[in-house]
This record gives C-alpha cells, sequence and structure tokens, in this order.
C-alpha cells in the first residue's frame, strides 16, 4: 500500500469529469485501498480520485474516519433521489486547504454504485453522511464545493483561491 499526493485547487485535473471504471481487477483493489489510506493519513471523510489525480468515478467515503466497518468505496455512482429537505453544514475539502464554508444540499439522497467486485448495490444516506457524499461524487464531475458557496463568501475568498490555483497548478 501506499499513499498518494492531494492535488490543490487550480489543478486541471480537479474540473475535469471522470471517466467510468469498466475494468474490476487487481489494480482497482489496489488503488482502493491507496486511496482509503490516503484519506485516513489526511484525515478526511471522503476522497474522491480526481484528488489524487486520476480522472475515474471512484470516491472512498467515512463519516466515521478510521472505523473500517461505516468505509465505503464507490465506484460509477449514481444519485437516484433526493430527499425533499435541506441540511447544511460547514464544508472543506482537502484540495481547497485553509477554506471553509456553509453549502446547502439536500438532507438526503438514494444512490447506487458498484462495489469493487463490480457488483451493483444501492445505498441510502441522510445528513453529514448525504453531504460528504454529494461533495465527493461532485468532485467525479469537476464540481468543487467553493463553488457552492453563497456569492458573498465567494466573494471573501476570492483572494485565497488565487493563491491556492498558483499552487495547484505548479503541483499538477
Ligand atoms: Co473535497
Amino acid at each position: 500500500m501506499a499513499t498518494m499526493s492531494v492535488r490543490i485547487y487550480g489543478d486541471p485535473v480537479l474540473r475535469k469529469k471522470s471517466e467510468k471504471v469498466t475494468e474490476f481487477d487487481d489494480d482497482l483493489l489496489v488503488f482502493l485501498e491507496d486511496l482509503a489510506e490516503t484519506m485516513i493519513l489526511e484525515d478526511g471523510v471522503g476522497l474522491a480520485a480526481p484528488q489524487v489525480g486520476v480522472s475515474k468515478q471512484i470516491a472512498v467515503i467515512n463519516r466515521e474516519p478510521g472505523n473500517p466497518v461505516t468505509l465505503i468505496k464507490v465506484i460509477n455512482p449514481e444519485i437516484t433521489l433526493f430527499g425533499d429537505e435541506t441540511y447544511s453544514m460547514e464544508e472543506g475539502c482537502l484540495s481547497v486547504p485553509g477554506i471553509r464554508g456553509k453549502v446547502v444540499r439536500p438532507d438526503s439522497l438514494e444512490m447506487t454504485y458498484q462495489d469493487e467486485k463490480g457488483e451493483q448495490q444501492e445505498l441510502y444516506a441522510e445528513g453529514f453522511e448525504a453531504t460528504i457524499i454529494q461533495h465527493e461524487l461532485d468532485h467525479l464531475d469537476g464540481v468543487l464545493f467553493v463553488d457552492r458557496l453563497s456569492l458573498a463568501k465567494k466573494v471573501l475568498i476570492k483572494g485565497k483561491l488565487r493563491e491556492l490555483s498558483k499552487r495547484g497548478r505548479e503541483g499538477g
């Protein structure tokens, strides 16, 4: 197992729409392990493949960091239903260090995805976990949580983002 370096805001890979996974092989298993290990090392509750430079529809999510029971490895996910209520939470992102902000999202969701063996799975999530899932799935579409902040907050963080973006482009 190995950990990978996390790409920073400004790196073009974070803005790409990622590709569907078609091969469920040993390379995928190793990648999933490495992604989960990197998430733990970086103290995150979720990490998407584009964040380590791999433009594929893969993410790991864990609402209880370090607990192997709550770890979900998600491949080719699709949200099939959103709840009617909203839930707002202050979000952060390993790819956007130093910035946090409140994002309003649907409070619950149903999703389908494939597990590491390629088997179709279904999942219902609400609250905190639903937020993490939406945040990670956004990464697969090239969307970052800062895109979903209020206009006022966007204005406030503009300078910080510009600074990060310089770093991100160099690291990419
Ligand atoms: Co993120």
